[in-house]
C-alpha cells in the first residue's frame, strides 16, 4: 500500500516513511495500517509492505523503518517475515550496515506464552547490532492486557511521532492532528464494488453462481464429514477424503477449517439476515451480482467473477460473531447520519475511547450485525464493508487422527468454546460450534498445515507426553501411528502420557481407547526396557500404567489434580525416560499450563536428577533447542 500526502512542493526533505509488518492473523498488518494513517495525517509519505515482500537490500537506503510484527508458534516469527529475517540474521552483514535508518519496532504477542513477544525483541536487538538508530524504545503489545495490543500501541506511537517531529518540524501551515481528533477524510477505499446486471453475470466463469475463481483459489478442497460425540464437551470430526491420507499429512499435522456458518442448518438463517441488513444498508438490492475488485494501489484480493452479493458476504465476513476492529469504528463515524451516533463512534475510534469501546466491542463480543442494530444510522457502502468488517478466517485444528491407521479419514478433537460476557450475554466460538452442529455429510473447506510436534524418527526413542483437554489430540495421532509402526515391525519404546481434564465422567477424551493403549505390553509399554521407567511394582492392577490422568475436579474434598501434581509424582520415572534421551511434548490451551509443566519437569530434574535449579533451566533450554522438547499450545 503507498499513502500519499504530496510533498513534492516541500520546503525542507522529509522522509518517506517505511512500515513493515511480520502478521499471520492480521493483527500485526492491522497495526501496521494504522500507523499509515496516522502518519498520513501527520503529513508523512508513507509505504506498508509485508516484510517478505520488502527488498531487503534496500534497507540500508531507508531512512527510517518502523517494524510490525507478531511471534507466532514457539516464539517463532511470522510467515510473511521468515525471508526477511533469515537474510538479516546473515552473519557477512557489516556491523555498521544499518547506519543510515532510523528505527523503531512494536511487537505483538501474549504474555501467557513462554516465548513472550521474542520475534519483536530479536528483530529489536538484531537492529541495533547492524548499526540502526532508535527513536522510540521497543513497544509490546500484549493480548492479555484487557484492551490488547492497541493499549501499549498508543504510546509507542506518540513516542515515534514527538521523535519525528523533533527531527523533521512541521512546514508553515502544517499542524498536527490532536489526540482523538477525528479524521476529517479517509483513505481511499481499497475496494471498488460494481453491482453487474443478470447479463453480465451469466458470463461469469461459475454459472452456478456459487463458488468462483475466488473460493477455487483460497479453499484447497471441500471434504464431507461426520460430527460423533467423544466427550460431553469435545467433538470429533471427521472427514472423508478420496484419497488416501498416507501422504496428505504426518503425525502432528492440523487441519485449517474454514468456518462458514452461512452454509449450515444452524447458522445460515442468521447469516442471511445479516447479510441482508448490510446490503439493505448499503442501498444494494438483496438478489444483487457484485464483482469486488482491488483499486490499484489500494491492495487486496480480488474477488471475481461476478457472483451474487449474498453468496460472497456470507461466504467471506464474519457478521454474526467475530467483533469488528477498531478502524471499523472510525470508518463508521464518517457513515453515521445520525449526530449523537457519530459522536458515539468518533469516541469510540479516538485514543481516549479505547477502554469504553473495549467495553462496548470485544469484552462483549459485540458482532457487526448487532453493531448495526445499536448503530441504526450507519449505512456503509460495500466496498467499506469488505475492507472493515471481521473476515471469516480459518481456524487450525491437530489431527487426532493416523495416516497409517485411519485410511481416507481425518480426524480431528474439538473442545466446544462457549463462554458468559461481562453483562451475562451466551456466546460461542464460531468455528468449533460450527464444526459440531454440521450435518453428517456436509462439505466443509479444509487444507492441512505443518504442526511444530513431530514424531522421533526412531520408534526406539521414549516420548513423555502432556496434554490437557484436546490437546490430547496430537498424542492420539501419535499412539495410533506408533501402533502401526508396531504392526510393520518396529520395536517401541515406551511412551509416558500425562493427560488433565476436569471430569473423568464427561471429559476424559478417548478413555478407551487409552486403556487398550494402556494394556500390559501394549503400546504404550512399547517392546524397549527402560530402566527406571516401568510402573511402580505396588500401583493397582487395574490402574493407569503408562496412561496418568489428572482430573482436576473430581476430588471429594474439593482438591485440585493437574498434571503438574503427577509428573511430579511419577518424578523417578520422568527423569529416568529423559536420561534415556526421551523426546518431550506438551499440548493443550494456553493459560499457565505450558509454563508450569516446564517448571515441574525442572522441579524433577532438581529431585530425581540431582541438578541445580540453573542447571535444570539449562538442560531444558538445550532438549528446547535441539527438538526434543516440543510445545504446541493454543
Ligand atoms: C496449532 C493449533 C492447533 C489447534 N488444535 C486444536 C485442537 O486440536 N482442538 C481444539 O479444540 N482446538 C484447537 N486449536 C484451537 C482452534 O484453532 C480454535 O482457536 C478454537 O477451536 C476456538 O475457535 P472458535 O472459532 O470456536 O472460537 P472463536 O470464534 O475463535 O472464539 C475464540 C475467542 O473467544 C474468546 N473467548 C473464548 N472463551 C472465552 C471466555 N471464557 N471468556 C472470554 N472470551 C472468551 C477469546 O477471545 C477467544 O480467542 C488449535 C489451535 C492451533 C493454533
Ligand atoms: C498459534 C499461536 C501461537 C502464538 N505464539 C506466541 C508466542 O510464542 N509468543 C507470543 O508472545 N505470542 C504468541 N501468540 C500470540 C500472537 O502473537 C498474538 O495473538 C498476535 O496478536 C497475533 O498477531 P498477527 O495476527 O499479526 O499474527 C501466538 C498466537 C497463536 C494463535
Amino acid at each position: 500500500m503507498g499513502a500519499s500526502p504530496d510533498d513534492a512542493s516541500a520546503s525542507s526533505p522529509r522522509p518517506s516513511l517505511l512500515v513493515l509488518y511480520g502478521s499471520e492473523t492480521g493483527n500485526a498488518q492491522d497495526a501496521a495500517e494504522r500507523i499509515a494513517r496516522d502518519a498520513n495525517r501527520r503529513h508523512y509519505r508513507c509505504d506498508v509492505l509485508a516484510m517478505d515482500d520488502y527488498e531487503v537490500t534496500e534497507l540500508p537506503r531507508a531512512s527510517t523503518a518502523l517494524f510490525v510484527t507478531s511471534t507466532m508458534g514457539q516464539g517463532d516469527p511470522p510467515a510473511n517475515m521468515k525471508r526477511f529475517w533469515r537474510f538479516l540474521l546473515r552473519k557477512s552483514l557489516p556491523a555498521a550496515s544499518l547506519a543510515g535508518v532510523d528505527f523503531a519496532v512494536f511487537g505483538l504477542g501474549d504474555s501467557h506464552y513462554q516465548k513472550y513477544n521474542v520475534a519483536a525483541k530479536r528483530l529489536h536487538k538484531r537492529l541495533l547490532s547492524l548499526g540502526a538508530n532508535p527513536i522510540a524504545p521497543l513497544g509490546l503489545g500484549d493480548d492479555q492486557h484487557p484492551t490488547g495490543h492497541e493499549a501499549a500501541l498508543d504510546p509507542w506511537l506518540r513516542d515515534v511521532w514527538t521523535s519525528l517531529r523533533a527531527k523533521y518540524p512541521l512546514r508553515d501551515g502544517e499542524r498536527d492532528p490532536a489526540d482523538g481528533e477525528e479524521a476529517t477524510a479517509l483513505e481511499r477505499c481499497r475496494y471498488s464494488v460494481e453491482v453487474v446486471d443478470d447479463a453480465d453475470a451469466a458470463d461469469g466463469v461459475d454459472k452456478r453462481g456459487n463458488k468462483g475463481k475466488w473460493w477455487r483459489k483460497h479453499v484447497a478442497s471441500e471434504m464431507p464429514t461426520t460430527p460423533e460425540l467423544c466427550a460431553a464437551a469435545a467433538r470429533r470430526t471427521r472427514f472423508g477424503t478420496s484419497s488416501s491420507t498416507r501422504c496428505l499429512y504426518s503425525p502432528g499435522d492440523s487441519v485449517a477449517v474454514l468456518p462458514t456458518p452461512g452454509t449450515s442448518t444452524g447458522g445460515q438463517k442468521a447469516c442471511a439476515a445479516a447479510a441482508e441488513e448490510l446490503l439493505r444498508r448499503a442501498g444494494v438490492p438483496s438478489d444483487a451480482w457484485i464483482t469486488v475488485r482491488p483499486n490499484v494501489d489500494g491492495g487486496g484480493d480480488a474477488l471475481e467473477p461476478a457472483m451474487p452479493a449474498m453468496t460472497l458476504i456470507m461466504g467471506a465476513l464474519d457478521l454474526t460473531s467475530a467483533s469488528p476492529r477498531r478502524y471499523f469504528f472510525e470508518v463508521a463515524a464518517h457513515f453515521a447520519s445520525d449526530a449523537a451516533e457519530k459522536e458515539r463512534l468518533t469516541y469510540f475510534a479516538s485514543a481516549e475511547g479505547r477502554d469504553d469501546l473495549y467495553r462496548y466491542n470485544e469484552r462483549e463480543r459485540r458482532s457487526v450485525i448487532e453493531f448495526l442494530d445499536d448503530f441504526k444510522s450507519v449505512n456503509l457502502p460495500l466496498p467499506w464493508a469488505f475492507r472493515v468488517a471481521p473476515r471469516l478466517r480459518a481456524r487450525l485444528f491437530s489431527l487426532s487422527s493416523s495416516p497409517s491407521s485411519h485410511a481416507n479419514e481425518l480426524h480431528c478433537t474439538v473442545s466446544l468454546v462457549k463462554w458468559k460476557t461481562h453483562y451475562g450475554r451466551a456466546r460461542e466460538g464460531l468455528c468449533s460450534n460450527y464444526l459440531a452442529r454440521l450435518a453428517p455429510g456436509a462439505s466443509v473447506a479444509t487444507w492441512i498445515v505443518p504442526g511444530t510436534l513431530r514424531l522421533p524418527p526412531d520408534a526406539s526413542t521414549p516420548m513423555i507426553v502432556v496434554c490437557t483437554g484436546s490437546g490430547v489430540a496430537p498424542f492420539r495421532s501419535f499412539a495410533h501411528e506408533r501402533a502401526a509402526m508396531r504392526a510393520r515391525g518396529d520395536k517401541l519404546a515406551p511412551t509416558l502420557v500425562f493427560f488433565g481434564c476436569r471430569h473423568r465422567e464427561h471429559d476424559c477424551l478417548y478413555e478407551r481407547e487409552w486403556a487398550v493403549f494402556d494394556e500390559p505390553r501394549g503400546v504404550l509399554a512399547g517392546d524397549v526396557d527402560v530402566p527406571g521407567a516401568a510402573p511402580p511394582a505396588d500401583a493397582p492392577a487395574d490402574g493407569p500404567r503408562w496412561f496418568v490422568p489428572a482430573f482436576s475436579r473430581d476430588a471429594p474434598d474439593g482438591s485440585k489434580d493437574y498434571v503438574t501434581h503427577r509428573i511430579i509424582a511419577h518424578g523417578a520415572r520422568v527423569w529416568a525416560m529423559i536420561a534415556a534421551g526421551a523426546s518431550v511434548y506438551v499440548a493443550g490451551s494456553t493459560g499457565r499450563m505450558p509454563e508450569d509443566v516446564s517448571d515441574a519437569f525442572e522441579a524433577v530434574a532438581v529431585r530425581h536428577g540431582g541438578l541445580d535449579a540453573a542447571a535444570a533451566r539449562a538442560h531444558f533450554a538445550r532438549m528446547d533447542a535441539t527438538g526434543k522438547y516440543s510445545v504446541e499450545a493454543w
